[in-house]
């Protein structure tokens, strides 16, 4: 049995209809069963909280591999304590490529990945660049209010991966063996600065967007606006940085080798996706 917490995010929503369509057995752990009830009675669920540990053994009854998103330190201990308890063998977690240098949210994932290691388990680390879908809630409402896009990105260049992608990844580390010990680091096709994933966005929308690299000082101003707390957009900034200056440009085979198919492009992406920019 296969557990999968968060179910209802950018990447957990796909690795449901993966393990659906493979014919499965699993069960998700959601906060709120009203943002799962499309799926019917077809899916095992258990409502918890990674905040309530007491919620979470019921979660964990006979599973033996979990997957994870979050890397807030407290949850992820809930976690794996009631995963041990339960007798997981093997954890399965979603990081982020900047985990390889404790980079911005790297540092807290690198921590999490630690923190698996030293349980025991037999783990399989997920590492993904950009997700496509961030695209949405960064540049969706000014796109839609007046063709622009405002991003601190410069020139730099970064190899966005499809969330369906990193979920085909999942289902097969899940449900196949060779797996364990190995960190995949997931991105998309091929680099693309922000100017030109703009664009294609604009071409793909029939509608010229304008892209405004705005300067990093003032995308953080705007994050502290917004809410985010101040260890966040300092993480975020360490990222953006790294983006500005094409650290994380490069392309692996990873999605291609695990999953047997090429990764999707972004162009793909966005037509699949363009009732989120109207
Ligand atoms: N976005 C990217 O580009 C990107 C790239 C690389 C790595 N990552 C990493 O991937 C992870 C997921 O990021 P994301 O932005 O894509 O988020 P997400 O997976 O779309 O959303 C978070 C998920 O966690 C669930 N959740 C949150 N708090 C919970 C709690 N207390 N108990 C149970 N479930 C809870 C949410 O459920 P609800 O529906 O109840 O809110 C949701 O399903 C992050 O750790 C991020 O650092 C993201």
């Amino acid at each position: 049995m296969i557990l999968i917490s968060g179910a209802t995010g950018n990447v957990g929503r796909h690795l449901v209809g993966g393990l659906l369509d493979q014919g499965e057995k699993f069960r998700i752990l959601v906060r709120d069963e009203r943002k799962v009830a499309h799926l019917g009675q077809g899916v095992e669920r258990v409502v918890g909280d990674l905040n309530k540990p007491e919620t979470l053994a019921a979660a964990m009854r006979g599973v033996d591999r979990l997957y994870f998103v979050t890397p807030e330190p407290q949850q992820v201990l809930n976690l794996l304590e009631a995963a041990r308890t339960a007798g997981v063998r093997h954890v399965v977690k979603q990081s982020t490529i900047e985990a390889d240098r404790s980079l911005g949210p790297g540092r807290w994932h690198r921590e999490q990945e630690e923190l698996v290691e030293s349980y025991g388990f037999e783990w399989t680390f997920l590492r993904p660049t950009m997700l496509m879908v961030n695209v949405i809630e960064w540049w969706g409402a000014t796109i839609k209010s007046h063709g622009a896009v405002y991003f601190p990105g410069g020139k730099g260049r970064v190899p966005p991966v499809d969330p369906r992608d990193v979920a085909a990844v999942a289902a097969r580390v899940l449900t196949s063996p060779g797996h364990t010990g190995r960190i995949y680091e997931l991105t998309g096709l091929e680099a693309l600065t922000i100017g030109e994933m703009v664009s294609i966005l604009g071409k793909v929308l029939g509608k010229r967007i304008r892209y405004v690299n705005v300067p990093a000082f003032l995308a953080a101003i705007w994050m502290r606006r917004f809410g985010l707390p101040a260890y966040l957009v300092d993480g975020l900034m360490e990222t953006l940085g790294a983006l500005r200056r094409s650290e994380y440009a490069y392309v692996t085979d990873a999605v291609l080798s695990v999953t047997g198919c090429p990764p999707g492009s972004f162009d793909a992406w966005c037509r699949d996706n363009i009732a989120a920019f109207l």
